[in-house]
């Protein structure tokens, strides 16, 4: 290889001394030298990995490679002697590009010439595991204390009609109530919109069951705020409805009790204060003690030492009656909580914007809890 090289320079350097090229010889034959070099170097080139392979195209083949910068040169080259000095120049390209070709086929050909590079015993790619989000962490939390209870899982259309957000829930036109719940309207003759409540499924239930009827509605609901670390456009909601013979209020008080015992534990107290719901009467907020402060009174809690988290009462008879469920034979009660406050007192979150902004920092904090 050597011996080759050095007469190829010789052959090269008469042509020039014979083309008269005197007057750059002494640069051209350091060049000249230089690309003898380089060949040497690229010959004794081994690369047995893919990665490898693209460093040696990178390093000679590349824009900013070797081929490109000794190219370069050709334009302190004297017209007359362009030709001959391109031809050394074009060798010494095929050359790198017949070496590359080479190596390429050494690593896609020949599995055994990479073979070598694997090591079977390094662990694998770790696979990312999500995060549950946590209005869903409490809503499979709540679902999952009802349903200990008996309760089935009832589900209903987000864009709803009229008759069953409203109407059918003993709230008709005009009804002053109706403005405790800024509506989206997607229509309006006939009335479309974006449910403002989960009470709707318990009209979508009613309508398509006969008692003893037990369910719980999980679910979102839109209302027209504006947005706010208090207020947000979308919500969830989780409804329970249970109408049965001799449903009393004792149930719903009972039935409520143990919910909160199960979500907060059993140091937590309650409290009901009366009320108003077009769909219920008697109507109840029901109050926990403050899980912040334990009730001695913080800013969550207002000072009160008491949170609301649920409005509930027995179902107005007026709403059995609209489905045709005889309301001297049959009693019920409902109530239709927050998952946002919920999850509010269970993990400290106090802006509701955090819920869907998706920032990564906020939701890898719940990681590990199912
Ligand atoms: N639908 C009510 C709201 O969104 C919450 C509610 C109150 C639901 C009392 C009920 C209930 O089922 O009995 O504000």
């Amino acid at each position: 290889m050597k011996d080759g090289l050095n007469s190829e320079k010789t052959r090269i350097l008469e042509l020039w001394q014979k083309l008269g090229f005197n007057h750059y010889l002494r640069s051209m034959e350091s060049l000249l030298q230089k690309i003898e070099e380089f060949k040497q170097e690229i010959a004794a080139t081994e690369a047995n990995t893919a990665e490898l392979v693209e460093a040696f195209r990178i390093k000679y083949l590349g824009t900013k490679g070797l081929v490109k910068s000794v190219m370069g040169e050709m334009k302190s080259v004297p017209n007359e002697h362009k030709k001959a000095f391109g031809q050394v120049l074009n060798d010494f390209k095929l050359f790198v590009e017949s070496k590359f070709e080479t190596l390429k086929e050494n690593v896609v050909g020949g599995a055994e010439a990479i073979g070598n590079t694997i090591d079977l015993t390094l662990p694998g790619d770790p696979i990312t595991v999500g995060t549950r989000h946590p209005l869903n962490i409490v809503r499979n939390q709540i679902v999952s204390i009802f349903q200990r209870l008996g309760f089935a899982v009832a589900e209903g259309p987000e864009i709803e009609d009229d008759w069953h957000n409203f109407g059918a829930m003993n709230l008709p036109e005009d009804h002053p109530a109706r403005d405790m719940q800024d509506t989206f309207y997607i229509n309006q003759d006939p009335a479309w919109l974006l449910r403002t409540h989960t009470s709707s499924v318990q009209a979508r239930v009613m309508e398509t069951q006969k008692p003893p009827i037990r369910v719980i509605c999980p679910g979102r609901v839109y209302r027209n705020e504006t947005i706010s670390a208090r207020a947000h456009c979308f919500f969830h909601q989780v409804e329970g409805l249970y109408i049965d013979e001799n449903v009393s209020f004792a149930d719903l008080k009972q039935t409520l009790y143990f919910f909160v015992q199960e979500m907060f534990g059993k140091d937590v107290k309650v409290r009901f204060r009366p009320s108003y719901f077009p769909f219920t009467e008697p109507s109840a907020e029901m109050d926990i003690s403050c899980l912040i402060c334990g009730g001695d009174g913080c800013n969550i809690c207002k000072h009160t030492g008491w949170v609301e988290i649920l409005g509930s009462g027995m179902v107005h008879p007026k709403v059995l009656d609209n489905f045709g469920i005889d309301s001297n034979k049959y009693t019920g009660f409902a109530f239709g909580m927050g998952v946002e406050r919920i999850t509010q007192l269970k993990y400290q979150v106090n802006d509701l914007r955090l819920y869907s902004q998706n920032d990564v920092r906020f939701l890898k904090q719940f990681t590990g809890v199912v």
